[in-house]
């Protein structure tokens, strides 16, 4: 049972929801930016509030698998499957969009990216958008900056910008949800998240591709897209030469903080002004744990963050991914 508090609070975000308003709200992955996914002016003041540009499109958030008809014209065999299993859930399904699909959220394409959240504040809000209704949301974060996974991120991000935040707490996933396409049965991740690909091939007794938009760019300097990145340069290291990267870095007189997953192991510091911190060698606690981590050390204004590769698996897929799109475009020997 929610509290009395906090279920009048989300009546009142679902009613400024219903005057065009911008509402920040829980779910379990990171915090969304919400807005009425019917009005199209209240959509574009979410684009205009994140700095975000118009072609990138929002995802719509429904209340269950039984409100994709009034979004999307075509639910493919596959499609309806991955739904059943893994909604509500850190799953986003792109689908060919149905005509109330406006172009403001979908950026002009023909395909829609649609998800029924595991969250209860989440499902209430879109709940209160109506049954032909729907909450469109893009992470509540500046443009290219890291995704808030705490009310009080998103109190950082935008302060009084934005019309009402929701707190529910820490994000129980951390890291965005997995995007599949599913265009004509053909399914493809295009975003690792919070299902892992293994779960993703076990329910569709099959080989999934993941689009890679982004490997051929890393580490070029200068056309690398960055995104979820901190504002401290942050680069990473296999695990057998992050400590000589450190070290130089240290005899440089740099301030470094290490992000370890791997069991500690002793490491001379040479009264180098490092700052270690063990995170968890599991993938799921990990991925919970990296962005307050991240936005933690940013605040803290190393000069580097010296992050360890995390394994080459499919169960590190998403983590890795966000890694290697935050990372500081240098050169690092391996
Ligand atoms: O876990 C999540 O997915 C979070 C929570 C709030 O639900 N949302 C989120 O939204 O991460 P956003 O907007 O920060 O990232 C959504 C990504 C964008 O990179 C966008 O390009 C992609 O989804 N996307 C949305 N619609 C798409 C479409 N029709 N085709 C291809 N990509 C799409
Ligand atoms: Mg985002």
């Amino acid at each position: 049972m929610m509290k009395p508090e906090l279920q009048s609070k989300i009546q009142a975000a679902v009613a400024r929801l219903h005057d065009g308003g911008v509402v920040a709200f829980p779910t379990e992955t990171v915090y969304g930016l919400g807005a009425d996914a019917t009005n199209s002016a209240a959509v574009r003041r979410v684009f205009e509030i994140k700095g975000r540009p118009a072609d990138h499109p929002m995802i719509v958030h429904l209340a269950d698998e039984s409100q994709l008809a009034n979004w999307a014209r075509e639910v493919p065999s596959k499609a309806k499957l991955l739904a059943r299993r893994f909604w509500p859930g850190p799953l986003t399904l792109i689908l060919p969009r149905s005509h109330q699909v406006s172009n403001v959220i979908t950026g002009g394409q023909d395909t829609v990216g649609l998800r029924v959240p595991d969250h209860p504040i989440a499902l209430a809000l879109i709940r209160g958008m109506g049954n032909a209704g729907g909450l469109a949301a893009p992470s509540a974060n500046h443009y290219g900056r890291i995704s808030p996974t705490t009310a009080a991120h998103v109190q950082e991000e935008f302060g009084d910008e934005i019309d009402m935040i929701i707190d529910g707490g820490s994000c129980q996933v951390g890291l965005e949800s997995t995007i599949v396409s599913c265009i004509d049965n053909i399914v493809k991740v295009l975003r690792p998240g919070g299902v892992p690909l293994p779960a993703l091939e076990e329910v569709l007794q099959q080989k999934i591709e993941v689009f890679d938009s982004h490997q051929s760019n890393i580490r070029v300097s200068g056309s690398s897209p960055s995104h979820y990145a901190p504002n401290t340069p942050l680069e990473i290291c296999s695990s057998s030469t992050l400590w000589n990267r450190v070290s130089a870095l240290g005899r440089e007189g740099k301030r470094v903080a290490t992000l370890e997953w791997s069991a500690p192991y002793t490491v001379h510091l040479d009264n180098l002004n490092v700052r270690r911190t063990a995170m968890p060698a599991n993938p799921v606690a990990y991925g919970q744990l990296l962005y307050a981590t991240l936005r933690q050390l940013d605040d803290a204004r190393f000069d580097r963050l010296m992050i360890e590769a995390p394994p080459a698996t499919a169960p590190w897929l998403a983590v890795a991914d966000r890694l290697q799109r935050a990372s500081y475009p240098v050169y690092c020997p391996v």
